[in-house]
């Protein structure tokens, strides 16, 4: 069921998935006009709150909210009190006085949002919590590869590098399970540690053992700032036996697709003429993203938020 928040892929089921792709299908049609706003979120304000670097997830978010006509409000950790010593719940109490319909919150803790979901009325949604999800890019990929593929059980899905400490691989793998994808992942041991065969994926070690025979390949980048120091070679070290190039990808299949959730490390995980060729589809997860996120803020903050409506 979509409740008040959207807080992982974990809490959703097969139904809520796709009500939700279905709802961001429609509202690509709006992006797509030549006056591309709609009324809907009128009166409603979203306040975005980014403890954590972002550029497409909150670009995504703000235009997302503006276009359904809300109110929006955005601070980030470094240009706010944050800085000044003020806690998460202090700036949330505050944030509460303003009288927000949601926030969209992003922060290095993992549960962050959870936290301020339980104690506010508002809707909460995850932009992204430490290293546990990140629901909206899981719904973009999902979105992406169902524009591809249509159904996507028994498709094969490989997740490639440092899956461990990556929050949109946990999503893609809660997400692609429920709407019975196989999931595999590739990556160094300290990235793929054996843990992550309980979420229901294969594990392999090196990209060449996923390549040849999946329908996606999903490229992560390195996620240096939660890693030690100890646990990464060198970059060349990395490419060579996890990076995509294109004599990996002659491999793979002729229609694979080769997604990314951004940022991406040119020349690290993903060769330039991979990320720029025609097997990827980076820049449409970019314009599903906004899609998707238009459909979360109008199922928990439209006229049909809590009634089963639909867009
Ligand atoms: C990711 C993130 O912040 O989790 N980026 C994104 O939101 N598209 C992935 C990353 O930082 O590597």
């Amino acid at each position: 069921m979509i409740g008040k928040d959207i807080l992982g892929l974990r809490d959703l089921d097969a139904a809520d998935i796709h009500r939700i792709l279905d709802t961001a299908t429609r509202f690509r049609a709006v992006s797509e006009r030549a006056i591309k706003k709609v009324p809907t979120l009128r009166g409603r304000t979203v306040v975005t709150a980014f403890f954590e670097n972002s550029t497409r997830t909150r670009l995504s978010f703000d235009l997302a909210a503006k276009r359904l006509s809300a109110d929006v409000l955005g601070f980030s950790a470094s240009t706010s009190s944050t800085r000044k010593g003020e806690t998460l719940m202090d700036t949330a109490r505050n944030l509460d006085a303003l009288k927000p319909d949601a926030v969209i919150i992003r922060h290095g803790a993992a549960g962050a949002p959870h936290m301020l979901a339980r104690a506010f009325p508002w809707s909460v949604i995850n932009a992204g919590d430490g290293i546990n999800e990140h629901p909206t890019q899981g719904l973009l990929d999902l979105l992406t590869m169902r524009d591809h593929l249509g159904d996507l059980r028994g498709r094969r899905v490989a997740i490639v590098g440092d899956v461990f400490h990556s929050r949109v691989a946990r999503s893609d793998i809660f997400g692609l399970t429920k709407l019975g994808a196989r999931v595999l992942v590739a990556g160094p041991g300290t990235m793929c540690p054996p843990e992550l065969a309980e979420l229901g994926v294969e594990l392999r070690h090196t990209i060449d053992e996923v390549i040849e025979d999946v329908d996606v390949v999903m490229m992560l980048r390195i996620q240096r700032e939660r890693l030690g120091r100890a646990m990464m070679a060198s970059s060349r070290e990395y490419a060579r036996f996890y990076g995509l190039d294109l004599d990996r990808l002659r491999r793979a299949r002729p229609d694979v697709l080769v997604m990314h959730p951004g940022p991406i490390n040119r020349g690290v995980e993903l060769a330039p003429e991979v990320a720029d060729g025609e097997r990827s589809v980076i820049l449409e997860q970019v314009t599903n993203g906004l899609a998707v996120r238009m459909a979360l803020l109008y199922l928990l903050l439209g006229r049909g938020a809590g009634e089963g409506g639909d867009a």
